[in-house]
């Protein structure tokens, strides 16, 4: 199941909003094949590893997900497993997508294969979130994405804030945005930075098929911005990658981008409604680089999952902007987070804390 979730990483960039599987298949201790998701409408994982096999009769297929029952865009996975005369199935999570939810496995057992699930499913949930979270309750997984000093700080007064942490950590970035299916900014970073908040394969620092899977699929860019303030000639819109421009009410959006409304709150464009519209479109990994007005908007709205801190080994004092403009009086008012991971990324510290919910 280790190799099956190996083969499953590879999936990552290219295969939403499908979910990333892998498969491997194994006789006698030796892998006869493996495969993970292709894009929409081509192979999943377990055709392509079946692709691989010689003779897979009486082999035993480990699988990430539940191998799906239904006929979507490609046939049924368990038929091709029975039909393959596989003997066993190993896997690690149930497919909560309501066409598949048990009834994969129940088919397998049904024409006499052997099935075992729940083996690795906490390494599964964590690579799948973003899908599992979509089907569980409308939209994906949501990483706030913050680069900042020591101090905590994300820009100067003045606005300045290209660039606080090093290569590395901007490759890393890069390649989450190739892992996303959408990029969330507001029209204060669109602004300040003319960001273009794209995938560029020579900042990627990957080769060969990686590096093609990382291309494959942009992610849509999407700019809050009530009053349509998006400059005609900002870079967010440039052709490479799709735009979607969120508007308070009908208005005129720069031509090429996308345009949807949503309701507004006292704080702003409904961001709960943005999110929910995002997933009903397949969006399984949600990344936010905004400033600190979107960023505290989203954590006060308790819509953010996981926090992804870059942070730089440096001090920009008290003057400069914080991760996100919130204004606690009391201890007891902060939002309670949990690290899940703490990394070098050379100079700077790659940061993973999950937001604990009901904060
Ligand atoms: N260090 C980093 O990782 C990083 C990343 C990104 C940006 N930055 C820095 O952040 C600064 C910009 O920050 P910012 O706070 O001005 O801009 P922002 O957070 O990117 O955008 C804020 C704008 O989003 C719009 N918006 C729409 N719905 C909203 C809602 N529900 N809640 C809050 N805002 C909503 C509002 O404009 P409308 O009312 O007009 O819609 C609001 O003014 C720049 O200096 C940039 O360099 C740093």
């Amino acid at each position: 199941m280790e190799q099956a979730l190996a083969e499953a990483r590879k999936g990552r960039f290219w295969a939403t909003p499908n979910p990333h599987v892998g498969c491997v298949i194994v006789s006698d201790n030796k892998i006869l094949g493996k495969g993970f998701t292709q894009p929409v409408g081509g192979a999943h994982a377990e055709i392509m590893a079946l692709g691989a096999c010689a003779s897979p009769q009486g082999a035993t297929a480990y699988v990430t997900l539940e191998p799906c029952a239904h006929q979507g865009r490609t046939g049924p996975c368990v038929e091709a497993l029975i039909s393959a005369g596989i003997g066993r199935v190993v896997g690690a999570l149930e497919d909560p997508n309501p066409s598949v939810s048990g009834k994969g496995y129940d088919r397998l057992r049904a024409a006499g294969i052997a099935v075992t699930q729940g083996v690795y499913s906490e390494a599964a949930r964590v690579e799948l979130a973003g899908f599992l979270l979509r089907m569980e309750r409308g939209w994906g997984r949501v990483r706030l994405k913050l680069a900042c000093s020591l101090d905590g700080r994300t820009a100067m007064a003045s606005g300045e804030s290209q660039w606080i942490t090093g290569a590395l950590a901007r490759q890393d970035v890069q390649r989450q945005r190739a892992a996303s299916s959408v990029i969330i900014t507001g029209i204060g970073t669109v602004l300040a930075d003319d960001c273009s908040l794209t995938v560029r394969s020579d900042e990627l620092g990957l080769r060969g098929e990686e590096l093609t899977r990382a291309l494959h699929r942009p992610p849509t860019r999407v700019v809050l911005d009530s009053n349509a303030r998006t400059p005609g000639e900002a870079r967010v819109l440039s052709s490479n990658a799709p735009t979607l421009v969120v508007t308070a009410n009908e208005k005129q959006v720069p031509a090429g981008a996308l345009h949807k409304t949503a309701p507004v709150t006292e704080a702003g464009l409904d961001l709960g409604d943005v999110l929910e519209s995002l997933g009903s479109q397949g969006a399984n990994e949600i990344l936010i680089e905004s400033g600190p007005s979107l960023a505290a908007a989203f954590l006060k709205a308790d819509l953010v999952d996981e926090l992804l801190i870059y942070q730089a080994p440096v001090l920009l004092g008290s003057s400069a902007r914080p991760l996100a403009d919130l204004a606690f009086s009391e201890l007891k008012d902060g939002i309670q987070l949990a690290y899940q991971e703490l990394s070098p990324l050379g100079s700077d510290l790659r940061i993973i804390a999950a937001v604990l919910k009901g904060n």
